[in-house]
C-alpha cells in the first residue's frame, strides 16, 4: 500500500517520533496538532532529536535536511485529506479520541486507513459508530518511536484482512517489526508490563528500597536496560495512570489498580520527564 503522506494526529512525545520514523523511512509526513504553538512545539521535539543523530555524527547535514524536509505541520484537520493513512496520538482519553476521530472521517477518503497508538482503549470503541469500520485498527508504537524496533498491530473484531496486511506493510517499510494483538486493553506488552510498574511503585511506596536501588536492582540483576521507575518517568505517570484504569476496567483485577503513590504524582504535575520531575529530577 502506498502511503502519501502518512497523517500523525498529535505531535507530542509519541506522535512526533512516529513522524520522525516515516520520514527517515523516507514518507512524506504531515503532522497535525490543536494550533501553532503546539505544531511549533512538534516541530521543535523532532528537529532536536534528528538533530542529536546529526550531532553525534550518524547522519549528514544533507540526510538531516532531507528528513525534515519531508515533514509538514498544520493545524487544520481538513490539510489531512488526501493522507493514505492517518495515525491518532493525542492523549488517551476515549471522549477526546472519538471526537477527534469522527472529525476526521468527514475529511479523509473512506478508503484510507485510521490507525491509533493508543496504549489501552479498545479499537472497537474508538470505531464504533464511524463508517467503515474494516479500516481502523491499532498500530501501537513504543517510545521513544525512532529507537524502538517494536509496533503491534491491533486487528479489531471488523478490522479487515487486507488492512491488517497494509499495516504490516507500512511496518517493514517504516523499519519496524509487527506483532499482531486481539483488541484486548494492554494488547501484549502492556498486559505483561503495567503489573511489573505497578508492583515496583507500591514497593517503593511502602519503603522497601529507594528508587534508585529498585531500578539499580531490575538493571544489574536482570539485564534490564532502565529500571522500572526511571521507565516509568520515561513514559509519562499521568499516561501509566490512564493506561492503568483502562486495563482495570477490562479486567478488573487488583494487579492493574494504581496505586495512591501514583494518582498523586499526576495530581501533583510530577509527570516524569515531560514535567522535569516524577520519581527523578531532570
Ligand atoms: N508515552 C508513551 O510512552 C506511549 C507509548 C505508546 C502509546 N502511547 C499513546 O500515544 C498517545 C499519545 O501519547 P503521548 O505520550 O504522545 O502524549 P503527549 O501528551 O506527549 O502528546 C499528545 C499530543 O496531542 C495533541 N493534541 C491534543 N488534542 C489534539 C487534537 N484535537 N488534534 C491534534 N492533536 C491534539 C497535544 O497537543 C499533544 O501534542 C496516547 O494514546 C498514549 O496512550 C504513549
Amino acid at each position: 500500500m502506498k502511503v502519501e503522506p502518512l497523517a500523525v494526529l498529535g505531535g507530542g512525545l509519541m506522535g512526533s517520533g512516529i513522524a520522525e520514523s516515516a520520514a527517515s523511512a523516507g514518507l512524506p509526513v504531515i503532522v497535525r496538532d490543536v494550533d501553532k504553538e503546539a505544531c511549533a512545539a512538534a516541530r521543535a521535539r523532532i528537529e532536536g532529536s534528528v538533530g542529536r543523530l546529526r550531532d553525534k555524527g550518524r547522519l549528514t547535514d544533507a540526510r538531516f535536511e532531507e528528513i525534515l524536509g519531508r515533514i509538514s505541520y498544520t493545524a487544520e484537520l481538513e490539510d489531512l485529506a488526501d493522507a493514505d493513512l492517518v495515525i491518532e496520538a493525542v492523549p488517551e482519553n476515549l471522549e477526546l479520541k472519538r471526537a477527534i476521530l469522527a472529525e476526521l472521517v468527514e475529511v479523509v477518503a473512506p478508503e484510507a486507513l485510521i490507525a491509533s497508538n493508543t496504549s489501552s482503549l479498545a479499537i472497537a470503541q474508538l470505531a464504533s459508530g464511524m463508517p467503515a469500520p474494516e479500516r481502523f485498527l491499532g498500530l501501537h508504537f513504543f517510545s521513544p518511536v525512532p529507537v524502538m524496533a517494536l509496533v503491534e498491530i491491533v486487528v479489531a473484531l471488523r478490522t479487515s484482512e487486507a488492512t491488517r496486511e497494509a499495516a504490516e506493510g507500512f511496518a517493514v517499510t517504516i523499519g519496524k517489526e509487527a506483532i499482531v494483538a486481539k483488541d484486548r486493553s494492554g494488547f501484549v506488552v502492556n498486559m505483561l508490563l503495567v503489573p511489573y510498574l505497578m508492583a515496583a511503585m507500591r514497593m517503593y511506596e511502602e519503603g522497601f528500597a529507594t528508587a534508585a536501588d529498585i531500578d539499580r536492582g531490575m538493571q544489574l540483576g536482570c539485564g534490564h536496560p532502565m529500571g522500572p521507575l526511571a521507565l516509568c518517568d520515561m513514559i509519562g505517570l499521568d499516561v501509566l495512570c490512564m493506561v492503568c484504569d483502562s486495563l482495570y476496567d477490562e479486567y478488573r483485577r487488583p494487579e492493574y489498580v494504581p496505586p495512591p503513590i501514583l494518582r498523586r504524582m499526576v495530581e501533583s504535575g510530577l509527570f516524569g520527564r515531560k514535567a522535569n520531575a516524577g520519581f527523578y529530577e531532570y
